[in-house]
């Protein structure tokens, strides 16, 4: 089973491109896999506990659960207009996670891995929140940001995170791949290092966050929302959960494949207290999951946020360019692992030339050349030329090479390699002229095996394509009319097209998105041509 979860989205505002390019990029490969005929289960969903919800909540004279439910629709409604193909939904107020966190405190608690301790400290009363030397300004002080600060003495339960530091720097050291990219597992390393020696607070008193899943041994208290949060990946895939919940069955699913999460939530959360957490509950070393951690989408350089008010709603993409533009363009300019920028030009610039221009024209020239040519008959006979073996060696290489990326989670090589195979399409067909070959019926042999070639490559970079833009990938194969019902990356052979396979007549699948100024000229066109007809039609009455 190829079990793969993202982070869950924090409920404390709207979703932005960020949440929407790690939703696109798992959804991605989660189709990946299913089309590699594996088992896959696909879990994403929404953290709807914590101090920040409950303010949000207070400020807009709301309950949180009331504040949490309204943000949580502005995610489900997001993941419908991306096509975000999910199997299972984690919302952290879920009954049956609660207690499945219930449970695994009660058994942390029973291991001995839970104390309680009084802890004294600095508190700023306005942030509600713990103060620590990192918190002072240049001059050594609490600055005015932090209100009122007192000194506060609090009792917190704690879990034994220094007791597992050290298993868990053997175990990243000798497990390579229990965070990619390489680099972010170094990034991982380093920060084990610094943590040995600390316990996590693991509750925060009633009085102070009443929005959070009560301790089972300790009324007074919640659960830290990270430690609630964690617990997701497998409280929804079955883990201690009763007969008849409704989960899938734990044993199916664990160890999780690919759990994608963003640079930011690497350190400490689930590179060290998750890891440590599953440690702490008795999961061996070949139960621990896989971390795809990706990198940030900055705008202009810089981080998007509320203060700069450079938040890209990406409800807007999808209603300016069309949610698979807004897909293709997330995984195909990001490289996983690291950051990129969004840019609106860019989105229209790689949609226009590679999905209008080159697939998109590819397609529509050879169903074209194929329907008027060969009345729409596709002809496969034999006889061999050196350029269209090169193409057929190509498309077979292309498939390899795309697989190999997808496998390695690296979606914008992946479609840069079937993007060269499409340019390779077409400068085989301007070396090969159809039109030319059609003009003197001694080239007919040749004329077939051009557009039989054609359309071949069509159909399996569409059929290739439908991990990316399930829409368009189906639009073009029934255009086609190639079925593609049980066919497998690995079991793709030349050959989808047989001898005397009928294609239809193209429509466009990736209409050109214009600029302002082309809007202008086609409307003022359209107009033209509007008052030029009717000028003819008054001169006729
Ligand atoms: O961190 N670019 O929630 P979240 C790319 N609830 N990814 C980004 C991003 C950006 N600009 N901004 C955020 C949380 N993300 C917790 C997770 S998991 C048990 C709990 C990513 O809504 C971020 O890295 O702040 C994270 O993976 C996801 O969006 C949710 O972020
Ligand atoms: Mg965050």
């Amino acid at each position: 089973m190829y079990y793969i979860t993202t982070a869950i989205d924090y409920t404390n505002g709207a979703p932005h491109i960020g949440h929407a390019y790690e939703k696109v990029l798992a959804d991605v490969l989660a189709r990946w896999h299913r089309m590699c005929g594996e088992d896959v289960y696909f879990l994403t969903g929404v953290d709807q506990h914590g101090q920040k919800v409950q303010q949000k909540a207070e400020a807009a004279g709301m309950q949180p659960q009331e504040y949490a439910d309204m943000v949580t629709e502005k995610f489900i409604a997001l993941w419908k207009r991306l096509g975000i193909s999910y199997d299972g939904w984690a919302a952290t107020t879920d009954p049956r996670h609660e207690a499945c966190v219930q449970r695994i405190l009660t058994n942390l608690k029973e291991n001995g891995c839970l104390y309680k301790k009084a802890y004294k400290g600095f508190y700023s009363v306005r942030q509600e929140q713990f103060l620590t030397d990192k918190e002072r300004n240049e001059e050594g002080v609490f600055g005015p940001e932090w209100g009122e600060v007192i000194e506060l003495e609090e009792e917190n339960w704690y879990f034994n995170l220094s007791q597992h530091v050290q298993w868990l720097k053997d175990y990243v050291t000798n497990h390579p791949t229990v965070c990619e990219p390489e680099f972010r597992r170094q990034n991982l390393l380093n920060a084990i290092e610094r943590s040995f020696g600390v316990d996590l607070c693991i509750s925060r008193p009633k009085d102070r966050l009443s929005w959070g899943i009560p301790l089972p041994f300790d009324p007074d208290f919640v659960t830290y929302v990270w430690f609630d949060a964690l617990v997701n990946y497998i409280s929804f895939a079955g883990y201690l959960a009763e007969e008849g919940a409704g989960l899938p069955d734990f044993n199916k699913l664990w160890p999780a494949a690919c759990e994608v999460i963003g640079k930011d939530i690497l350190v400490p959360a689930h590179g060290i207290y998750w890891l440590c957490m599953l440690h702490a509950m008795g999961f061996p070393d070949e139960a621990m999951p896989r971390l795809l951690v990706h990198g940030w989408l900055n705008i202009k350089g810089e981080k998007m946020s509320k203060s700069l008010g450079n938040i890209v709603d990406p409800n807007d993409l999808c209603d300016v360019f069309g949610a698979e533009a807004v897909r293709y363009y997330l995984v195909r300019d990001t490289k996983t692992g690291y950051d990129s920028d969004y840019d609106p030009e860019r989105l229209k610039m790689i949609y226009n030339t590679e999905l209008a221009n080159d697939i998109g024209n590819l397609t529509n020239r050879s169903l074209n050349m194929c329907t008027r040519y060969c009345g729409g008959r596709v002809t496969v006979a034999e006889g061999d030329d050196e350029l269209s073996a090169a193409l057929r060696k190509n498309m077979a290489d292309t498939v390899q090479t795309f697989s190999a990326y997808m496998n390695a989670d690296n979606t914008a090589d992946a479609f840069a390699a079937l993007n060269a195979h499409v340019g390779l399409c077409n400068s085989y067909i301007e070396q090969k002229q159809p039109w030319t070959l059609a003009k003197d019926e001694d080239n007919m042999p040749e004329l077939q095996r051009v557009l039989a070639h054609l359309l071949e490559c069509c159909a399996q970079v569409g059929y290739l394509l439908a991990c990316v833009l399930p829409d368009a990938s189906s639009r073009i194969l029934s255009q086609l009319q190639v079925d593609v019902a049980g066919l497998t990356p690995q079991s793709l052979a030349w050959g989808l097209l047989k001898d005397g396979h009928t294609v239809q007549a193209p429509s466009p699948v990736f209409p050109r998105i214009l600029s302002e100024e082309e809007k202008q000229k086609m409307a003022e066109k359209a107009a033209k041509a509007a008052a030029k007809a009717a000028r003819k039609a008054a001169q006729q009455a």
